[in-house]
C-alpha cells in the first residue's frame, strides 16, 4: 500500500460507510487526509468513523440521500464549515437495483437506478466544483463501472447510469481544467461489497469470478489504490479519463 500524501486535504467521499467507499476512506485518511463520509444510515457512519480514528486525523460524517440535490448542497456546505474545505470528491454512493431483462424493467426500477447512481453522482459532483472552485481546485473521482464500458443482461439502468457517468466525467473536465480540477472516472469489474454478497450466493460469485482473467472478483481495497492516486497530486495530468480496474474483465 502506498502513501499518497493527502495530509493538507480534505476527501468527501460519498456511500464511504461500505464497501468500495470504505476502503477508500481508510486508503485516504491513512494517507493523512481530512475525510467526510456520507452515507444513509448513522450507525454505518458512526461504525466507520471509528474505524477511521485511528489514522488522527479529523473525521466527519453526515446522513445524506444523493439523490437529493437540496440535501448534497447541504451536506457540502456542512463539510466547509466544519473541515475548511474540499480538495478531493469521490462521488461513490451506488446501488445495484432491479435486475430485469430490459423489456420487464419497471418505471419506478429505472427512476430509482437512475436517482442514486447517475442523478447522485451529478449532484455530489457539481457541488463538488462549486466548493473546488472556491478553494483553487481538486480533484473529483466519479465511481463508474466496467458497465461504463460495456453491456450486461438484466441491468439496464445500471449500465446506463454508468455510462452517463464516465460522458458527465469527460465534460466536467474539459469544463473546470481552468479551475484546477481534475475529473476521471473508475471502472471496477465485479468487487467482494455489500452490493454483491447481500444478493449472490457463493456459486453465482464463482461464476462471476471465471469471467475475469485472474479468476477471482476484487477487493475493495484494489479499487480504493486507484482512486487515491487518482485523487492525489501524483496524478497531476489524469483528466477526463474512465480507469477500469477489472482483472482483465474487459480483455477478452
Ligand atoms: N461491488 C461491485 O462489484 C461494483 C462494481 C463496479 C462498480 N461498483 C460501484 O461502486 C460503488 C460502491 O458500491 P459498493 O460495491 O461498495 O456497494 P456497497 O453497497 O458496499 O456500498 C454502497 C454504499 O452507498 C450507500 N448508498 C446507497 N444509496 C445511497 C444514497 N442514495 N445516498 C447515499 N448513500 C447511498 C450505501 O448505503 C452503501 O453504504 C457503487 O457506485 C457501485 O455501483 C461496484
Amino acid at each position: 500500500m502506498i502513501d499518497y500524501e493527502l495530509g493538507d486535504k480534505v476527501a468527501v467521499i460519498t456511500g464511504g460507510a461500505s464497501g468500495i467507499g470504505r476502503a477508500c476512506a481508510h486508503a485516504m485518511a491513512r494517507s493523512g487526509a481530512d475525510v467526510s463520509i456520507w452515507d444513509l444510515d448513522q450507525d454505518a457512519i458512526d461504525d466507520t468513523l471509528k474505524e477511521l480514528a485511528r489514522y488522527g486525523h479529523r473525521t466527519h460524517g453526515v446522513v445524506v440521500d444523493v439523490a437529493d440535490s437540496a440535501a448534497v448542497d447541504q451536506a457540502m456546505a456542512d463539510v466547509v464549515a466544519t473541515l475548511g474545505r474540499v480538495d478531493i470528491a469521490v462521488c461513490n454512493a451506488g446501488i445495484g437495483g432491479e435486475a430485469s431483462p430490459s423489456g420487464d424493467y419497471s418505471d419506478e426500477g429505472w427512476h430509482q437506478v437512475i436517482g442514486i447512481n447517475l442523478d447522485g453522482v451529478f449532484f455530489t459532483q457539481r457541488a463538488a466544483i462549486r466548493a473546488m472552485r472556491e478553494s483553487g481546485g481538486g480533484s473529483i473521482v466519479n465511481m463508474a463501472s466496467i458497465l461504463g464500458q460495456v453491456g450486461f443482461p438484466t441491468a439496464s439502468a445500471y449500465t446506463a447510469a454508468k455510462h452517463g457517468v464516465v460522458g458527465m466525467t469527460q465534460v466536467a473536465a474539459w469544463e473546470h481544467a481552468a479551475d484546477g480540477i481534475r475529473v476521471n472516472s473508475v471502472g471496477p469489474a465485479f468487487i467482494r461489497t455489500p452490493l454483491l454478497t447481500k444478493h449472490l450466493d457463493e456459486a453465482t460469485l464463482d461464476a462471476l469470478a471465471a469471467q475475469h482473467a485472474l479468476g477471482r472478483i476484487g477487493a475493495p481495497e484494489e479499487v480504493a489504490e486507484l482512486v487515491t492516486w487518482l485523487a492525489s497530486d501524483a496524478a497531476s495530468f489524469a483528466t477526463g479519463t474512465y480507469y477500469p480496474i477489472d482483472g482483465g474483465f474487459l480483455a477478452k
